[in-house]
């Protein structure tokens, strides 16, 4: 198993490029599922959790070649409607083809996901999606079983905003037959990126960046080649990086609008920050001041940045209260940031975070993708060595983050452990 050695104290300096949005990535491949033929996804990472996606759907038939940041995939040949356990227990997002194996095949099996590092994370929306379209779902034997004559268009009322379940009734609906109206959409920028594809396969989707989306299902889509939006979340945890260790860096090909409140709270925090159309440049104060965080649906703080700046507020002056509203539990890297000499507290689902002048580097263990992300940051800022253990989590949503940081000035090496 690899490790990262972290030797803290470096300031930051320079320019780092973002990589494409895993986020938004991971269910545009399974929307090729839609159409037959091949389609051609640009600027995509090298990340473990794409490659387990484009495994996925070679067992559903389809022809994947990723090469040089492209991702070709040819739905012509597909012919199988399962996601195995083996691979959705790895991965949550395989049930992102839940809603294309449906509408291409008319049922899917899919393995019902079972507990994740984060929490709780529950399907049901999904599947009260699925049945509004009018699918029949058995839960036998660990699987989702769906089948339906055709998915028909339907009123679709999301109680809480969800991300995966909003993306599942949109691949659904664009081939349902009549009009689909979703309320209570999820706003995140995944979403909206969705829409562009499907949009461009040939669907009709009205309403993109709102809560009401209208759907008028289309006979037949096509296939498409789209490049893919920059990932918000790196973005962030770049300019955390900045900001932690007191440097000056600038990040680029990010899409500044995607980051609007972090970008505020940065401020509020004491950065200096500068905006263009397709860049941030952040310069940090010699010290921080303490903020107070709560994660809220898009456009609101997102859940996937809060480990992130935990670990920045753990070094601001005062006490910040980082309050998590999406995945109440998200609090794994808690213990592990103690373990650097944070002072932290939990109390249900608010964590108070009192500064502290200095953190001291230690051995610690990554639990999460964005938990790994926030030990990371913190091991840069350390005094001494951190070793981050099981950084295999790390990989699956940060493209060479070890190569980028390194060359903002950073000392990080991935060793064999
Ligand atoms: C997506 O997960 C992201 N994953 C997560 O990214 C992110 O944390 C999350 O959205 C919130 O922004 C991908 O895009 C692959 P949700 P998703 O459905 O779609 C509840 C990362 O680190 N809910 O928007 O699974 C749920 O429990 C990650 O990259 C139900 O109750 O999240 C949560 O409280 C991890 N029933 C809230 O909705 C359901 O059927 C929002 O979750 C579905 C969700």
């Amino acid at each position: 198993m690899e490790k990262f050695v972290i030797n803290g104290g470096k300031t930051l300096h320079g320019s780092v490029r973002i990589s494409g949005a895993k986020n938004a990535i991971l269910p545009i491949m399974t929307a090729t599922l839609l159409t037959s033929g091949k389609s051609i996804l640009r600027n995509i990472p090298n990340l473990n959790d794409i490659k387990m996606m484009a495994h996925l759907l070679r067992i559903i038939g389809a022809r994947v070649d990723f090469h040089d940041g492209l991702l070709e995939i040819n739905t012509e040949y597909c012919s199988y409607y399962e996601a195995p356990y083996e691979l959705v227990s790895k991965m949550r997002a395989s049930i992102y083809v839940l809603g294309p194996l449906l509408s291409r095949f008319g049922q899917a099996r899919v393995s019902f996901p079972g507990g994740c590092a984060i929490g709780t994370r529950p399907v049901d929306l999904h599947l009260q999606a699925m049945e509004a379209l009018g699918s029949y779902i058995d839960i036998e034997h660990g699987y989702i079983n769906a089948r339906c004559k055709k998915l028909q268009g339907n009123r679709i009322k999301f109680p809480k905003s969800s991300v995966g379940a909003t993306a599942n009734a949109l691949m659904a609906a664009v081939t349902a037959s009549g009009r689909t109206e979703i309320s209570g959409a999820a706003l995140e920028p995944e979403i909206a990126s969705l829409i562009d594809f499907l949009t461009l396969m040939g669907a009709r989707i009205r309403g993109k960046d709102t809560d009401q989306l209208i759907i008028d299902g289309v006979a037949e889509l096509h296939p498409v080649e789209m490049e893919m939006i920059p990932d918000r979340i790196e973005t962030g945890t770049f300019l955390i990086a900045g900001a932690i260790t007191h440097g000056d860096i600038t990040v680029e090909n990010c899409f500044p609008d995607h980051l609007s409140h972090p970008l505020e709270l940065l401020k509020k925090a004491g950065c200096n920050i500068k905006v263009t159309d397709t860049a941030i440049s952040l310069h940090a104060p010699s010290s921080l001041k303490a903020i107070d965080i709560i994660t809220k649906p898009y456009p609101g703080f997102p859940t996937d940045l809060q480990a992130q700046f935990m670990a920045l507020l753990c070094l601001a002056t005062g006490t910040s209260t980082i309050k998590e509203t999406i995945f109440p539990e998200r609090f794994m890297h808690v213990a592990e940031l103690n373990r650097l000499d944070a002072d932290i507290s939990l109390k249900d689902n608010i964590a108070t975070v009192k500064g502290v002048p200095a953190l001291s580097g230690a051995p610690v263990m990554a639990n999460d993708l964005r938990a790994s992300a926030a030990l990371v940051l913190a091991g840069l800022a350390a005094q001494g060595q951190t070793e981050i253990s099981r950084i295999y989590h790390i990989d699956r949503g940060y493209e060479h983050i070890e190569f980028k940081l390194n060359k903002l000035g950073a000392d990080i090496k991935r060793i064999q452990g």
